[in-house]
């Protein structure tokens, strides 16, 4: 796939488009099927780099995964527990699942750190805390983390920040521990309630996920199921701040709205008039836009993943707009470049102010990451004249089939 998007801008958007299965949800279940003892099958895979990578990193342990249009079967009967010293471990972050599936089934993994876009600082001291109040010893020799456990045995793990990724590792490591584990202080996005679905329908006992108090009673084995994944409610929202950038009535479907409250209702105070159905939202025209402040938080706060984007959007509402970024406090690397097309944004140690109205026009930029990549294609919709996006790779690990879906509904983008 070429590696530079172009984009010219000030293109009306208008008619639908559907959004994909979640990418945060489809990386941490592939990583699950370790688990199960028998064929699972799960339905509308998103074809985009991190799945292809993690089916990699299955058949590495010699799980047979087969693709029948978006479709995976997939076929555990015949793993085996081989070091996962491979560098498309480093590729994503959400390798690290493999951690606590493989801790959970074989009491052993050795496997490289995760990767990931470059945030900031992305420890996963949290998780491996999970780990060791389980029974679980730790060993780690630079960029390889091993480890090993005489037994599973559940206990009560409290999680001083609501981490999504450590939620899930441990999710996974409890899932055949001896007697009951609890989480306190639990993430309590979408995805976990989705993975946690799929891991009761296989036979698992875990209670309160999307709660702050999620609970698992160990068992000894788990069967296969069939699972179709939820929306993706980044992608969603991507789509609906596009369509609030430069849309003329664009409908975004496959939206579980509850997913996306805080965005929706955010958009609403800037004065972007939305229509929401059971699951779909429709964006018209945008007037005059108002600056808005967000703060991002853990579930069901403002996504960190949606700062980027909305701040593109924000380079247009008449006044000052401030964000607030609690998650990750270096997430502002697409300021730079969004400043490269006329932007007027300063941002630092976690905050940003974005100066508007400014007219935006197209130049060279480069993506720095996923949702930065996002961003920049939404400020390319809105931008006089060419924009050229580097490093357009970042984009495809989360945004299945992006340049068709934005060409179908009118934008002039390759
Ligand atoms: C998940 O990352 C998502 N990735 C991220 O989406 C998302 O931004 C993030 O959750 C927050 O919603 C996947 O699901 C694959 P965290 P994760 O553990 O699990 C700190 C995207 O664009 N922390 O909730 O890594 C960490 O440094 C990606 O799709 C620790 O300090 O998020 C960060 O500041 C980007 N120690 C904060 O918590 C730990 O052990 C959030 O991390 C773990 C995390």
């Amino acid at each position: 796939m070429d590696d530079v998007i172009k984009i010219r801008g000030k293109r009306k958007l208008k008619g639908e488009v559907t959004v994909s299965s979640c990418k945060n949800s489809v990386v941490a279940i592939l990583p699950s099927v370790v688990l199960a003892s028998e064929i699972v099958k799960l339905y509308d895979v998103p074809d985009i780099k991190d799945v292809q990578i993690l089916i990699k990193l299955l058949e590495k342990l010699n799980i047979k995964v087969s693709a029948d249009d978006d479709e995976l079967t997939i076929d555990p009967t015949g793993i085996r527990n081989v070091d996962l010293l491979d560098e498309d471990v480093m590729k994503l972050r959400a390798s690290y699942y493999f951690m606590g599936a493989l801790l959970g089934r074989f009491k052993h993994v050795k496997m490289y750190s995760p990767g990931g876009c470059n945030l900031g600082p992305r420890p996963i001291d949290l998780h491996l805390k999970g780990f060791e109040a389980l029974g679980a010893k730790i060993r780690q020799d630079g960029n390889i983390i091993e480890i090993d456990a005489e037994e599973l045995t559940g206990d009560d793990i409290y999680l001083d920040f609501a981490s999504v990724g450590a939620t899930i590792n441990i999710m996974l490591a409890a899932c055949f521990a001896r007697g009951r584990t609890t989480i306190e202080n639990a993430a309590k996005e979408p995805e976990i309630i989705d993975l946690s679905s799929m891991l009761n329908k296989m036979g698992a006992q875990i209670r309160g996920a999307g709660t702050s108090e999620i609970t698992i009673n160990g068992i000894s084995r788990l069967k296969g199921c069939i699972h179709d994944i939820i929306p993706d409610r980044i992608e969603a929202g991507t789509y609906i701040i596009a369509a609030a950038a430069c849309g003329e009535d664009v409908t975004v479907r496959n939206v579980i709205p509850q997913h996306i409250e805080a965005l929706t209702s955010k958009l609403e105070e800037m004065g972007v008039k939305l229509e929401q159905g059971s699951d779909y939202v429709r964006v018209f025209e945008a007037g005059k836009l108002k600056a808005v402040d967000i703060i991002t938080q853990p579930f069901p706060g403002f996504a960190t993943d949606l700062q980027q984007p909305l701040t593109a959007l924000m380079t247009r509402a008449e006044g000052d707009s401030h964000v607030e970024e609690t998650i990750y406090v270096d997430r502002f690397r697409h300021c730079n470049e969004l400043n490269l097309m006329g932007a007027n944004i300063e941002a630092g140690s976690g905050k940003s102010v974005i100066h508007g109205p400014c007219e935006l026009h197209g130049t060279d930029i480069s993506a720095t990451d996923l949702r930065c990549g996002a961003s920049l294609v939404i400020a390319g919709l809105m931008a006089e004249g060419e924009t050229i996006i580097h490093n357009a790779y970042h984009i495809y690990r989360g945004y299945e089939s992006i340049v068709e879906k934005l060409r179908a509904i009118g934008a002039d983008i390759e």
